[in-house]
């Protein structure tokens, strides 16, 4: 199908609508006036057979009909298209005007003499030579009862050639208007798709490197003021990603140049003299340190990517958070007693989440307090049903987060103490990976945190529909 502008429609449209609405008006007012036209000569008709008819009537014989001829057609001299004749029952002609040649046929329908003459009985017929004639005849009784038809007739061809002409007016009239009324909304379409013009300029000149340009609200009408708020609501949250994305990229480099700065540097002090097999040793351990934290890193881009992807789907089952949570408890088990802290594991509740995910959640959660919590102290980890879900919660006793850091924990990157997180082991995305896993969920991750106190990470899982098993595309 072709697409036409929509302008083009428009214009097409209304020159449409003129069109037809002229047509009608046109067609009316001709009908009109030449309604006119034939009402009036119709009652002149009438008038005139009618005052035929009683001065006929106040004659005695034909003969005088004859004799007051003059007095007769006296009546119809004044307009050339008007005739008369007067004929008795034998058909012959006793009064005539105009002179005989000039007159045209008779009506067919006589009105009876004791009816009154009536437009009604006014009747068209052509007089053989294509001229339209229109005209009324009725029976008149002399005082001798001689009972004659009076005729009065009119040649309509004057009429038909005001018509026409009046016709031809109306028509050119209204062609003219109609060009100018098709010019006029042309324009007027065109100007009110000007806006729409604009926003398209405005829309052009937004690009990757101008994600800061907004659709311009000025000028801009009613009906399209939404739609330039929509499109500027979009273009900030475009805006907002694009700059998400370039922070990420370049805390992303900055995190892979550290490990790989640190690897080169080692290597290149071990190579500038000789060492012992045991000091080359150590290089190689801490080399594989530093490649385990970049693979980690990468590892834990690769995953934010995936659970970013509208393609990710979990994977959703139920089961008993306290025994999960126990689970998660004893894989860390080693770790806990070598830090001399301990693991308590808490409540009750039924979840129904993609197990993996928990897993991975809560396991960041428990990773981190086990850095920061003391020899000697413990970690409590709680499962409880509350009324909309379920949450879980990562507790432990230890420095504290200061509230300022609060708003960007669960940015990517985000490490409180940059000097103690650039160790190896950190990457500073594992908070980012818990708010995707729980907004994965439709839940959410929130913090509390008392400096040299309690911290405590808990995560909400709202409570769910059903127990469906969602498609198996995983990461
Ligand atoms: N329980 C906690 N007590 C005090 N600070 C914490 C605690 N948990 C997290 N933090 C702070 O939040 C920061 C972000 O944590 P996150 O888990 O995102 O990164 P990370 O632990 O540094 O790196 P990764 O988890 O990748 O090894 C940490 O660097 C730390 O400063
Ligand atoms: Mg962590």
């Amino acid at each position: 199908m072709h697409r036409f502008a929509l302008s083009t429609r428009l214009t097409v449209c209304f020159i449409a609508i003129m069109a037809l609405c002229f047509a009608v008006v046109g067609a009316l007012l001709f009908r009109a006036v030449a309604d006119r036209f034939y009402v009036q000569d119709e009652v002149n008709l009438v008038l005139s057979t009618r005052h035929l008819r009683r001065l006929v009537s106040e004659l005695a014989t034909p003969r005088d009909l004859v004799d007051h001829r003059d007095r007769l057609t006296a009546l119809i001299l004044g307009d050339a298209a008007v005739s008369m004749r007067i004929v008795d029952n034998q058909g012959r002609v006793l009064v005539e005007h105009p002179a005989v040649g000039g007159q045209p046929a008779m009506a067919t329908h006589v009105v009876p003499g004791d009816q009154r003459v009536l437009r009604s009985d006014v009747t068209s017929w052509d007089d053989g030579a294509g001229n339209p004639v229109r005209g009324v005849s009725a029976l008149a009784r002399l005082q001798d009862k001689t009972p004659v038809t009076i005729s009065v007739a009119r040649t309509m061809t004057d009429r038909a050639v005001v018509l026409a002409r009046y016709r031809h007016d109306i028509t050119l009239i209204l062609l003219s208007g109609g060009v100018l009324a098709v010019v006029l909304s042309y324009l007027l379409v065109r100007r009110a798709m000007r806006p729409l013009r604009t926003m398209a300029d405005n829309a052009r000149a937004i690009t990757a490197q101008r994600l800061g340009s907004r659709m311009s609200m000025r000028d801009t009408p009613a009906e399209l003021h939404d739609l330039a708020l929509s499109l500027n609501a979009m273009l900030e949250r475009l805006e907002h990603g694009f700059g998400r994305v370039w922070q990420f990229t370049v805390d992303l480099a900055h995190d892979l140049r550290t490990p790989i700065g640190n690897l080169r540097g080692a290597n290149e002090v071990a190579l500038a003299r000789p060492r012992t097999a045991a000091e080359y040793q150590a290089l190689l351990g801490s080399n594989i340190e530093e490649c385990d934290r970049v693979s980690r890193t990468i590892e834990s881009v690769l995953f934010l990517a995936r659970a970013e992807s509208p393609q990710f789907a979990l994977q959703r089952t139920t089961f008993d958070a306290v025994q999960e949570l126990t689970r998660i408890a004893d894989y860390f088990e080693g770790l806990s007693s070598e830090a001399g802290v301990s693991i308590r594991v808490d409540g009750h509740a039924s979840l129904h989440a993609d197990r993996e995910l928990f897993r991975r959640a809560v396991g960041n959660l428990l990773s981190n307090a086990l850095r920061y919590t003391d020899a000697g102290k413990s970690i409590d980890m709680t499962a409880a049903a509350v009324d909309d879900g379920v949450t879980v919660s990562v507790a432990n006793e230890g420095p504290g987060i200061d509230a300022a850091h609060l708003d960007q924990l669960f940015d990517r990157f985000y490490r409180v103490d940059r000097s103690r997180s650039d160790s190896a082991s950190s990457t500073g995305l594992g908070l980012s990976i818990v708010k995707s896993i729980m907004e994965l969920h439709g839940g959410q991750v929130t913090v509390s945190s008392q400096l040299q106190g309690i911290t405590c990470f808990t995560l909400w899982f709202p409570r769910s529909t059903g127990p469906e098993h969602e498609s198996a595309a995983r990461p």
